[in-house]
């Protein structure tokens, strides 16, 4: 479908486009929302360059178009915006742990994982820190029919494991630069189902990842690991991803409903500074129950 307000520029096959013709420093009207939610859906990840200077209320005011704000455990909002957080790796902290720097759906041990990310550079390293995406809708869709079917009924656990006391992001053993406390209310098992259905696409995606799905539902977790490392090989295979490579003031738009990103942690002795705003999203839709939970997703 054509686009009035904005410029869409696909960037690869997997997914991903670069959108034009907008400033989101300013109030927007809906029509243009209405093209940039509709080129969101179809592109799974969108990107603004040239947003410089672009502030913590002017990024609130934007994400706020599109619902209702996510909850971030473990990590605090600005004094500006409680819902825009810091996300920063200094240049000294070499090659430490990168958030956000493997493989996953963002905070989806939570019982509603946010739907959409937004994401802004403030300070970029010379080179490196670019984010890849992967598109989950193609890596369910080409599997086998009897593997879908199966995968359709299964549900998996979800821990916030990179967050518990022996790991990297506890407090701010790691990630100096952001305020990263522990949550204890976000410590819980979440079980989910292994494949969610879109609330606006109507599609299916594979849902498992390896930073935070710990094992499938009623099944060891050493019975659980050939399967679900196979599914996050198949999650990340090279044609149904993109790699943004940010430049001064770019935005990001990313729906976690359909893909998994990744931020690439090769920049040491640099350092990086963005902020990042996630939304509400519903509790994921399993297969067969989709007729009577649409309604409700849709924001
Ligand atoms: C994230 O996973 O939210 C961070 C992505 C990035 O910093 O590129």
């Amino acid at each position: 479908m054509a686009h009035h307000r904005i410029t869409v520029e696909r960037i690869a096959g997997g997914c991903g486009a670069e959108i034009g013709g907008v400033d989101l420093r300013r109030p927007l009207d809906p029509d243009t929302i209405a093209e940039i939610r509709r080129a969101l859906v179809e592109n799974l990840c969108v990107f603004f360059r040239g947003q410089d200077g672009m502030t913590d209320l002017d990024q609130a005011r934007f994400a706020g178009y599109f619902g209702p704000f996510g909850r971030d455990p473990f990590v605090e909002g600005e004094a500006t915006h409680p819902n825009v957080v810091k996300v920063a790796k200094e240049a000294d902290e070499g090659d430490k742990p990168t958030f956000g720097g493997s493989w996953h759906s963002d905070w989806s041990f939570l019982e509603t994982p946010p739907s959409f990310t937004f994401l802004h550079a403030r300070e970029l390293p010379p080179f490196g820190g670019d984010t890849m995406f992967s598109n989950q809708y193609l890596a369910y869709e080409t599997l086998s029919d009897g593997l879908r079917r199966t995968l359709d009924g299964l549900r998996a656990v979800y821990w916030a494991k990179s967050y518990a006391k022996s790991a990297a992001f506890f407090d701010n053993r790691n990630a100096r630069g952001m305020k990263v406390r522990h949550d204890e209310t976000a410590m819980a098992e979440m079980v989910h189902p292994v494949v969610r259905v879109h609330p606006e696409s109507g599609r299916r995606a594979l849902f498992a990842n390896d930073a935070y799905t710990v094992r499938f539902e009623n099944v060891t977790q050493r019975e659980s690991q050939p399967l679900l490392d196979f599914l996050y090989a198949q999650a990340v295979r090279s044609e149904f991803t993109c790699r943004f490579t940010w430049s001064p003031g770019a935005m990001a738009i990313w729906d976690n409903r359909c893909l998994q990103h990744y931020a690439i942690n090769d920049y040491g002795g640099h350092r990086r500074e963005m902020r990042r705003t996630t939304l509400r999203g519903e509790k994921p839709i399993a297969v067969g129950e989709d007729d009577n939970r649409r309604p409700v997703a849709a924001q």
